[in-house]
């Protein structure tokens, strides 16, 4: 069975991958391993252990990552993620803190040993800033080649970005980090905004959690909502909330649901375009390719599927 570790940020569409993984039979979560961005490391790690436990999964092990990013000494959530994820990240739904603390062992250390322990069967994926792994890529050098896989959640190479027209929201937490784990050599899968925004959930769907009537049905329903309330106030004539984070377990588990673009890529580390995902033009010619970008999506089959399997641990 495919062993995945899940790198969040746990805000809404984090909990919604949270979830997707905990509903698919063919994977074994290993481990939650929390980095920050929509909140604090400490909120995303409370978050993370609080809906393991509704969703009836309180055995699945949380780890604290780094808690800002390479360059800096600290990191402060923005106002544009408090509006979009809410102050508590989960939609200022209150949910009960888990009966656990958090693993001892620091994430970076759970990652390289995960890494060494699992080899090929292990995929990682992070939907948050990429501090943790390029992280452990420096500390360890030697698990460059040993990971299954990695696809990440971030980037846009086609579209524009999320924070401002050249920028996605994961990358500009820490460009030096995802700049880092591009030219590392490393290979890996971008599911970017390219395809992310290209699926929508909707009030309609949230609604069917809702009906269920169950603990864990109505609070995905609510703090669902929250995000397409977000969504709907900033983008009026989307219709839905994009899922982001899900689609990037989704194409770990079944790489076939998106088409890619095999490339080098690198991030802009200067000026305006800080934080912009580009093909890296000193690399473009090298016929070993480190990063497919995901180009296309097959979106209804992948939010059918979202909505089962989401819909079964929504159904306990
Ligand atoms: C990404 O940024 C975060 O706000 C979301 O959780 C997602 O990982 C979308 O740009
Ligand atoms: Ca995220």
């Amino acid at each position: 069975m495919k062993k995945i570790i899940l790198d969040l940020d746990t805000g809404i569409d984090d909990t919604l991958a949270i979830a997707y993984a905990l509903g698919s039979g063919e994977a074994e979560l290993v481990g939650i391993t929390g980095t920050y961005g929509n909140v604090t490391v400490d909120q995303g790690v409370r978050n993370a252990l609080a809906v393991a436990e509704l969703f009836g999964h309180p055995e699945v092990p949380v780890y604290r990552g780094v808690d800002h990013p390479l360059t800096r000494d600290t990191f402060t959530v923005s106002a544009g993620s408090a509006f979009i994820h809410g102050n508590n990240g989960i939609g200022e739904i209150d949910i009960p803190d888990a009966n656990r603390e958090p693993e001892s062992e620091p994430a970076v250390d759970f990652i390289i040993d995960a890494v060494k322990t699992y080899g090929k069967e292990l995929t990682y994926i992070p939907t948050g800033a990429l501090t943790n792994i390029a992280t452990a890529l420096r500390r360890a050098p030697e698990i460059r080649n040993l990971f299954g896989s990695i696809v990440l959640m971030g980037g846009a190479l086609t579209v524009p970005g999320n924070v401002n027209a050249w920028t996605e929201a994961n990358i500009s937490q820490d460009p030096e980090a995802a700049d880092y784990l591009f030219r590392s050599g490393v290979r890996s899968t971008m599911i970017g905004l390219d395809v992310t925004m290209q699926t929508l959930l909707t009030r309609r769907q949230t609604q069917r959690w809702r009906d269920l009537d169950t603990p864990a049905g109505r609070f995905l329903a609510d703090m669902t909502d929250y995000y397409i309330h977000a969504y709907e106030t900033t983008a009026p004539n989307l219709g839905g909330c994009g899922l982001h984070d899900p689609l990037a377990v989704a194409a770990a588990l079944d790489p076939t649901i998106v088409a890619t673009l095999p490339i080098n890529l690198k991030v802009d580390l200067d000026g305006a375009t800080r934080g912009r995902t580009i093909g890296d033009y000193d690399r473009l010619a090298d016929p070993f390719k480190t990063t497919n970008v995901a180009i296309a999506v097959n979106a209804s089959r992948f939010l059918d599927d979202f909505m089962h399997r989401v819909t079964a641990v929504a159904e306990q």
